[in-house]
């Protein structure tokens, strides 16, 4: 899947009518020009919830009464497009259409533009709490399993009513015996979650490792297992074995679940445990060593995703790599084969280890600057020369205006 051409007026202050290459696409700009925007503006597109927890009011720009968002893109099959409309006066209403038909909200448009995203939030992949890879690894089950949805909806449904009855019981009026009810449809949707997790940190290890051992150019490995605050071993067992373990240990806890006035183990308590040459990530990684891994956990679920649908992702790089190394950096830019790579920075420099792509340079919200073929770069003794353009005058937006 690649992006070939992005049309975006009035969303937030960009206003850029662009043509996407197929391979690493850089982003460039001083901070608070709109590179992010521009991200945010496509990712919207893929009908997942905004990254930034953007709210429909703020999407317009301020001095405009309509944002227009004109995504074209292609798939093995054929050239798509998607355009949504949102307008200042009613913003939740928004006009979205695929391929010119329209669709009830933006969220009807999920399956259908791919794309990762990687932000700086996502250092809590590696560094936060386990709530942060709990969604990371249901992301990436749900976009293979639409029935990890449904599983997941009914868990966390009969979870919170089930949290509510503890909290009656230990207040002396709840009906004990319902738990028995909860406990039964809990071990149901827990026990299948939890081995799609299981399954799905199979893939995800072996893969995640290779990226970041590439990445690091074999300096350094990870390693990564799913923990489950249920199961010691979920290999080989029937799933009905394993329901019948999830409720006993359920009953096992249920005095401790009343005193606490909530369910203390299952799977919207457990994580995954991930590991840098023998550390734990989480306590021993330093900042750039989080970082890779939050990188290569994407990285592969992008991979995962693309072997399994036979349909790459397009990857979304929002200032990934900053408090990376050369290594890294050069890693991300030049070896991801096969992905369509959009990604934003502030110092033109790093263009410099692209071998292919284009560079923008992006100030108040426009493209104003262009380079197509990284190729051509020629480093000078005092600065660097892309094509004939000065890229310090890149950096510079301001005296080009
Ligand atoms: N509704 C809006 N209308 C117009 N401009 C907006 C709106 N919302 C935000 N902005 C502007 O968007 C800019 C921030 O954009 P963005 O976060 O994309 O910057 P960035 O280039 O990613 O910066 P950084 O390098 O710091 O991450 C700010 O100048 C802000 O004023
Ligand atoms: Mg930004």
């Amino acid at each position: 899947m690649r992006i070939t051409h992005l049309k975006i007026d009035g969303f937030k202050n960009i206003n850029i009518d662009m043509k996407v290459t197929p391979t690493v696409n850089i982003l460039v700009g001083e901070n608070a020009n709109g590179k992010t925007n521009i991200i945010e503006a496509v990712w919207l597109a893929t009908g997942c919830r905004s990254f930034r927890n953007l709210k429909d009011k703020d999407i317009v720009d301020f001095n405009k009464e309509t944002a227009t968002v004109e995504i074209t893109y292609t798939t093995k099959e054929r050239e798509n497009t998607i355009k949504y409309v949102v307008e200042k006066s009613n913003p939740k209403d928004k006009k979205v259409y695929l391929n010119g038909v329209k669709k009830k909200s933006l969220s009807q448009l999920f399956g259908n533009l791919r794309c990762i995203v990687f932000t700086p939030d996502d250092l809590e992949l590696s560094k936060g709490g386990p709530e942060h890879r709990r969604t990371f690894i249901d992301i990436c089950v749900s976009q293979l399993k639409p029935v990890y949805i449904m599983h997941l909806n009914k868990y966390n449904d009969i979870l919170s009513q089930r949290n509510m009855l503890l909290k009656e019981i230990q207040m002396g009026r709840g009906d004990v015996s319902l738990l028995d009810i909860y406990d039964e449809q809990l071990s149901f949707h827990g026990t299948n979650i939890s081995v799609m997790r299981e399954e799905y940190s199979n893939i995800l290890r072996e893969c995640a490792k290779r990226v970041f051992f590439d990445m690091s150019r074999g300096h350094e490995y990870m390693s990564l297992k799913y923990q489950s605050t249920v199961f010691e071993d979920l290999k080989n067992a029937k799933i009905d074995d394993l329901k019948e373990i999830y409720k006993e240990k359920l009953l096992s806890m249920r005095d401790e679940d009343i005193r606490l006035g909530f369910t203390g183990i299952g799977t919207h308590r457990d994580d995954i445990i991930i590991e840098v040459n023998d550390l734990n990530l989480r306590e021993y990684g330093s900042q750039g060593q989080q970082r890779s891994v939050a990188l290569s956990l994407k990285l592969a679920q992008a991979e995962i995703l693309m072997r399994l649908t036979g349909e790459s992702p397009i990857i979304l790089f929002d200032d990934a790599l900053s408090e990376i190394d050369k290594r890294r950096q050069s890693y991300v830019m030049n070896e991801i084969d096969d992905m369509q790579v959009i990604l934003t920075c502030c110092d033109p420099i790093v263009a410099l280890d692209a071998r292919i792509g284009n560079l923008y340079a992006i100030q108040r919200g426009e493209v104003i600057d262009f380079i197509d073929n990284l190729k051509k770069m020629r480093v000078k003794p005092y600065g660097c020369v892309i094509d004939n353009i000065d890229v310090s005058k890149v950096t510079k937006l301001d005296e080009k205006k």
